[in-house]
């Protein structure tokens, strides 16, 4: 087996070749596990305005497209195809009606798919790809910042290109120069006039209140960075008659009920503002959100992973007398959706074509398409409740984690295997079970510890760490807590339940401006909430003294410590905590490798 990680793709250009032929005979054509077309749906249309704009957030590598996900197939060629023949088929169609369209991306542009993550830094090969698209507006994620050659990389590829100088924008994350200095990543802001409509755009973006030391880059937190003199004297120097739009594009949720960073800033602005525009470009939670801050501002979040297209358009901006008026749409990423709202039959462009074959190119050089083996029937991590057979953390439970064998101590002892649902990163999809699955499902490696423990403490771990965020603390991504914030809003609450069997399971988005937002009818997919944990358990006897081995991902061995410490002083009179000493390497197959060998097994 290769190792990708740190080879980089030019070396391997002639192998590629040779791989390519052999490719096409080893993967099952996923044709073969296509669903039941949905054509005859009638798809929402999009309304435009005097401005317009397509935004992506959160794309974590996603362009080549979701092979096993029909109704987001479409890949980054497709999408960039789409984008030149919207502007050309529906915003500049009538002449006589003058429009804008503005592209914007939020960040967060590796971590989840192989073709950013089978390199290294994650997205060295396939930042190219994002980057052939034209986008106006640009900034980064938490995930470009996760390490300094992370940082590096993002600013000189991207930041400081030619392409992008002038359109990349973070107004809170600064730059550390080889010299030690810091320099804003990118620009601080952007003022900029629209070119058919003329609007005179101001485009700040922040970054939500990331706490991580990068020895590359600084965050300053978005509400000590608005107190600082260059943001003052900004909004001196472009006061309200010089402004018809305020953008606020960030890598920043929508909706913050924990930290309420949007409605700092919206406060703030508004006291510079009071009757500007403020459109707001949201992203990091993962979800299709839109909240109405006020009767002039308004903010879009546009999913994740490449299955959303956030369009929005706005028109009366400069009316003195109406209101101006916001429409919002969620595109799924297909090719379908794209011809309904490009108006076109014939969706390929050359441009298009290239990137397309670029990301083949790269697909077959990183060999993501080699298959392990075939996934019977797909396993959800939210949208199946945790018992059900389709649910992915049940499947580890009762099969996965029962094949773990203990290369360093005799794995028939009674035992409990624990991991954290965080480890796992996406449902697992039937149909071909790939290299780029592992990267998308399970990418972390990881290796295992134990410790032996009387069972009266071990059967109580479980629902200790289940009972507190504490794991969240430690393990990316943070993503996953926000989703079930919006679990919370109660989308079901509002909204009909859908139920049509022509329909597919997928969005059916619940915001601001109500249920019709998606532009694809879905069935309502319920989520169910997660648990920090879970573990599986193999017991040859249920006598609360019996000494057991309690097996766990030795990053988690600090939250495991705590809780056989805390239990262990409730339970036992003058308990002795458990120590590292207490804690030794148990060996066996890593996760990862677990489910590739299982799917193997049952393939
Ligand atoms: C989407 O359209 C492009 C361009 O016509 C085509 O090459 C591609 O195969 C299509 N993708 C799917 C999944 O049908
Ligand atoms: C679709 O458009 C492409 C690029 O403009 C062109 O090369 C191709 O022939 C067209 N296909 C059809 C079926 O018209
Ligand atoms: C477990 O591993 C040992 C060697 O470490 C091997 O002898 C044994 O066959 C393995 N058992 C299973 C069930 O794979
Ligand atoms: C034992 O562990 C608990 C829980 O982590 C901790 O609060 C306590 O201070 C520890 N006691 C000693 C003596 O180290
Ligand atoms: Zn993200
Ligand atoms: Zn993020």
């Amino acid at each position: 087996m290769l190792i990708l990680k740190t080879v980089t793709v030019s070396a391997l250009c002639t192998f590629a070749i040779a791989q390519a032929q052999d490719i096409t005979q080893q993967v099952m054509s996923t044709e073969d596990y296509v669903d039941e077309t949905t054509s005859h749906i009638p798809l929402r249309s999009l309304e435009l305005g005097e401005l317009n704009f397509i935004h992506t957030t959160d794309t974590h590598g996603w362009y080549g497209s979701h092979k096993s996900q029909t109704d987001y197939d479409a890949d980054w060629g497709d999408f960039i195809s789409f984008v030149r023949h919207f502007k050309d088929n529906r915003v500049h169609k009538n002449k006589l009606i003058k429009r804008d369209l503005l592209v914007i991306d939020t960040g967060d542009k590796h971590d989840g798919n192989g073709l950013t993550d089978a390199t290294s830094p994650n997205g060295l090969e396939a930042n190219d790809i994002f980057n052939s698209l034209d986008y106006d507006l640009l900034t980064l994620g938490n995930h470009e910042l996760y390490s300094g050659e992370r940082a590096v990389f993002e600013y000189y590829s991207t930041a400081m290109s030619s392409k992008f100088k002038e359109r990349y924008v973070s107004s809170n994350v600064n730059f550390i120069n080889e010299q030690g200095h810091e320099v804003p990543f990118g620009n601080k802001y952007r003022y900029f006039t629209t070119h058919y409509t003329r609007h005179r755009v101001l485009a700040l973006s922040f970054m939500f209140n990331f706490r991580i030391s990068n020895p590359r880059a600084k965050i300053t937190p978005l509400a000590e960075e608005i107190k600082k003199q260059w943001f003052v004297e900004l909004m001196e120097e472009y006061p309200p008659d010089k402004v018809d739009l305020l953008l606020v594009f960030g890598h920043m949720a929508a909706t913050d009920r924990v930290e309420h960073e949007i409605n700092t800033l919206h406060g703030t602005l508004r006291e510079y503002y009071p009757n500007t525009v403020i459109q707001y470009f949201g992203g990091h939670s993962h979800i299709r959100d839109f909240v109405k801050l006020d009767d002039r501002a308004t903010c879009l979040q546009s999913g994740r992973f490449s299955e959303t297209i956030g369009f929005l358009s706005i028109d009366n901006l400069r009316s003195k007398h109406e209101k101006p008026n916001f429409f919002r749409r969620y595109i799924d990423f297909n090719n379908r959706s794209f011809k309904f709202h490009a108006n076109t039959n014939n969706l390929s462009t050359k441009i298009g074509n290239y990137v397309t074959s670029k990301i083949n190119l790269l697909r077959t050089i990183l060999d993501l398409d080699h298959q392990f083996g075939i996934v019977p029937q797909t396993y959800y991590m939210m949208a199946r409740p945790m018992d059900s057979e389709e649910n992915i953390y049940n499947l580890f439970k009762s099969e996965i984690l029962l094949t773990l064998n203990s290369s360093l101590t005799d794995s028939s002892i009674s035992r409990m295997v624990m991991i954290n649902t965080g480890a796992i990163r996406y449902d697992l999809y039937k149909g071909p079970f790939t290299k780029d699955s592992e990267y998308i499902v399970l990418p972390f490696e990881n290796s295992w510890n134990y410790m032996t423990l009387p069972l009266k403490i071990a059967s109580r771990i479980e629902q200790f760490l289940n009972q507190f965020p504490y794991i969240l603390k430690t393990i990316p991504p943070p993503e996953i807590t926000y989703n079930n914030n919006a679990l919370m809003r109660g989308q079901s609450l509002y909204c009909p339940v859908i139920k049509n069997p022509e329909y597919t399971e997928g969005y059916t988005t619940f915001d601001d401006f109500g249920c019709d937002g998606d532009d694809t009818p879905h069935n309502t997919q319920t989520l169910y909430d997660v648990p920090n944990v879970i573990q599986s358990s193999e017991l040859t006897s249920n006598d609360p003294e019996s000494l057991i081995h309690f097996v766990f991902f030795s990053f988690l061995t600090a939250d495991i410590l705590e809780a056989t410490n805390s239990i262990g002083a409730d339970i036992i009179p003058g308990f002795q905590n458990y120590t590292s000493f207490d804690v030794a390497n148990y060996g066996g197959q890593s996760a990862k490798q677990l489910l590739r060998d299982y799917i193997i097994s049952i393939s």
